[in-house]
């Protein structure tokens, strides 16, 4: 199989030579190019339709990552847009007071949501988790928390410890998902002293292969929870939504006391929640002070009740389910006939090509040039993040996207053979 051209991202290398000279880093966070394959990738994006990407050279890509979550339905979906051009137009979004689409959101996601009685808007998922966390410390009158998974970028959970006092996380302690033995054993030493689990339902780790629960693992850990009186909060800031209207706690059968969740709720329009059961959350009312200047701000609150129609409508997640599981079956024949190492983890609306461990780390090397044919091929997924399909990914962007896949896996097939 041959090997494809790199693109050309001349306009891209130069942005991002000015960005050096007046952001740190160029770019922030995830968005920076060890993110992805640095000197493969784009830096600057120009626009986006559907699943469809142009970045500022011209080259244009199918798109898998979604925004990191939020498109679920599609870029500039225009029945969403114009309802918020219409609500910019017509009334106006920034205000000192609040408008009436908090209590119709709120109302919604109640009907949705099966721990959802009541509701807090934010803006961004670090919010969201940041206040269920300080939620759960004022109703519990206790300090400790045990974690599972990514919860933003606040002092209590990041990774990067630059800039943060010890005693901002020296209370926080981690545990991996499906291993219930290890939450047991930290529980045993900290039970009493614990104000909250918080947990991603579904097993999404940074880097690595994607979980669904084990069987008892969502049940046990509910039963942990009551049994030393933590407030257990599901971090469903990717999966509610996504792989239900309800989130994975609906998919799955079992309630937390405290959700947190945004990304695909508004199709890329900032606004996240903390939602949940009456007595928890009213600790929010009587014993903390949460508040911003953009968190009642109307834009995104239409956005959001305007996607979950369009959602509810047409059954958005059913056509993801539905075409995504498809699309998984004919992903894993492509890595059963290319013996590579790689591995397909993760249920329909969001999976993961990772590359098995091996002694020589050969698997880095296969990754690389797995994910560098594809994103030279037009298709844009990155080795560093799981992927999302959203609903305006039709068959034939999908068919187009196997036959990316095995062309990129027969070229790693064949040089490492
Ligand atoms: C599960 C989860 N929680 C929290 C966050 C933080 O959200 P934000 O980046 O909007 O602060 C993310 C972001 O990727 C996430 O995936």
């Amino acid at each position: 199989m041959k090997e494809m051209e790199k693109l050309n991202i001349t306009k891209s290398r130069e942005l991002f030579e000015e960005a050096m000279t007046l952001v740190p880093g160029g770019v922030l966070g995830a968005r920076k190019p060890g993110d992805f394959i640095d000197g493969e990738y784009p830096i600057f994006i120009e626009s986006g339709q559907g699943c469809r990407l142009i970045d500022v050279d011209g080259n244009e890509f199918i798109d898998y990552l979604c925004g990191y979550g939020p498109i679920i339905l599609g870029y500039r979906e225009e029945e969403v847009d114009d309802a918020v051009y219409k609500q910019i137009k017509d009334k106006g979004f920034c205000f000192t007071l609040t408008q009436k689409y908090q209590n119709l959101l709120a109302k919604k996601l109640t009907e949705l949501v099966p721990s959802a009685e009541l509701s807090i808007f934010l803006k961004t998922g670090s919010d969201a988790t940041t206040a269920g966390i300080r939620i759960a410390r004022a109703y519990t009158n206790k300090l400790k928390v045990m974690r599972c998974g990514y919860h933003g970028w606040h002092d209590w959970c990041v990774e990067m410890k630059g800039g943060i006092p010890s005693k901002f996380y020296e209370d926080v302690f981690e545990f991996q998902y499906n291993d219930l033995d290890q939450l047991e054993v930290l529980m045993a030493a900290h039970g009493d002293d614990t104000a909250a689990i918080i947990m991603t339902p579904f097993g999404h780790p940074n880097h690595k292969k994607m979980q669904t629960p084990g069987p008892g693992f969502l049940e046990g850990v509910r039963k942990i929870a009551d049994q030393y009186g933590a407030v257990l909060i599901y971090d469903e800031i990717r999966t509610c939504f996504r792989l239900s209207m309800g989130g994975a706690q609906k998919l799955y059968g079992v309630t937390p006391d405290l959700t947190v969740l945004g990304k695909a709720m508004a199709n890329g329009y900032p606004i996240s929640v903390v939602t949940g059961k009456k007595d928890v959350m009213m600790a929010a009312a009587h014993k903390l002070f949460i508040s911003s200047t953009f968190f009642p701000n109307s834009d995104a609150f239409v956005a959001a009740l305007k996607t979950i129609e369009i959602m509810e409508r047409e059954d958005v997640l059913g056509n993801i389910w539905e075409k995504g599981a498809r699309f998984m079956g004919q992903i894993q024949a492509l890595l059963d006939k290319h013996d590579v190492g790689a591995e397909l983890t993760g249920v329909a609306p969001m999976f993961y090509i990772t590359f098995a461990k091996d002694e020589t780390g050969a698997y880095k090397g296969k990754r690389t040039d797995f994910y560098t044919q594809l994103i030279r091929r037009g298709f844009f997924f990155t080795p560093y993040h799981h992927a999302y399909i959203s609903y305006r990914h039709t068959e034939k962007d999908l068919e187009l996207t196997l036959n990316a896949i095995d062309e990129s896996l027969a070229y790693v097939e064949q040089k490492y053979s």
